[in-house]
């Protein structure tokens, strides 16, 4: 955990989004941080620091997350990082859980709200291999750019079947990588309602990404 006298030497990111401006701290860029790293340590490879970075998937879900009707329902943030869609949904009235694996991720988070004036979402560190969740808490679940890897799938699809409440929606937004893909097909075959509800052109590292807003819902659970 930074201590206070680093507050000073924190970078600030300005970000449009959700019909307002955010100023979001971190403590450096990711390639900065992810240098830093001890590559001798066996578990680097799990904990590189990405929640370190604002992905454009996250701009996009804000937005979506501006058109929604949150105030009083209870709402998820899978991998929050920075923490902006917790802050977002917050901001409108949603009872918010930010959860990330990364404590410095919440440190950051938490002070973010502060940054901002919106209410602070409840900042959990957690697992999402080993949630501990209780059954159907919440009306909506959403992550930002999180299927990054393949073996990602069985264990959010798991949390979404056991922590989704009946009638509730699940909104990924995902920035087509190769691994996210066959994300969406895969979740169908599971018997999920699977919609695309938007697409659009984010700028990115002088590049510029496309991103989706998916939307997943069971049918069956009633
Ligand atoms: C690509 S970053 C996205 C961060 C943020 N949602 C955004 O879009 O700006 C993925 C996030 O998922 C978190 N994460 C990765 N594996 C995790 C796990 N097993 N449990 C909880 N969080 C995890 C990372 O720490 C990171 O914050």
């Amino acid at each position: 955990m930074p201590s206070t006298d680093q507050a000073d030497r924190f970078q600030r990111l300005t970000v449009q989004a959700a019909g307002r401006t955010w100023t979001l701290e971190r403590p450096a860029d990711l390639e900065s941080l992810w240098q830093s790293l001890d590559e001798d340590d066996p578990e680097a490879e799990e904990h590189i620091p990405y929640w370190v970075e604002l992905w454009p998937a996250t701009l996009a879900l804000c937005d979506w997350l501006a058109r929604q009707d949150l105030a009083g329902r209870t709402c998820l943030d899978l991998g929050c990082g920075l923490g902006l869609s917790a802050l977002v949904a917050s901001g409108l009235g949603a009872r918010v859980v930010g959860m990330d694996y990364e404590r410095d991720a919440l440190y950051f988070a938490a002070r973010n709200a502060r940054l901002n004036a919106v209410p602070q979402p409840l900042w959990l560190c957690m697992d999402w291999n080993r949630p501990g969740f209780a059954p159907r808490s919440f009306d909506h679940i959403w992550g930002g750019d999180i299927f990054y890897e393949q073996r990602f799938f069985e264990p959010l699809e798991r949390l979404l079947l056991h922590s989704l409440a009946p009638g509730g929606r699940v909104w990924l937004g995902d920035p087509e990588r190769t691994v996210s893909q066959a994300v969406w097909p895969r979740f169908a075959r599971r018997g999920w309602r699977v919609a695309n509800r938007g697409q659009v052109v984010v700028p990115f590292e002088g590049a510029r990404m496309t991103v989706n807003v998916w939307e997943l819902s069971r049918p069956d659970v009633t």
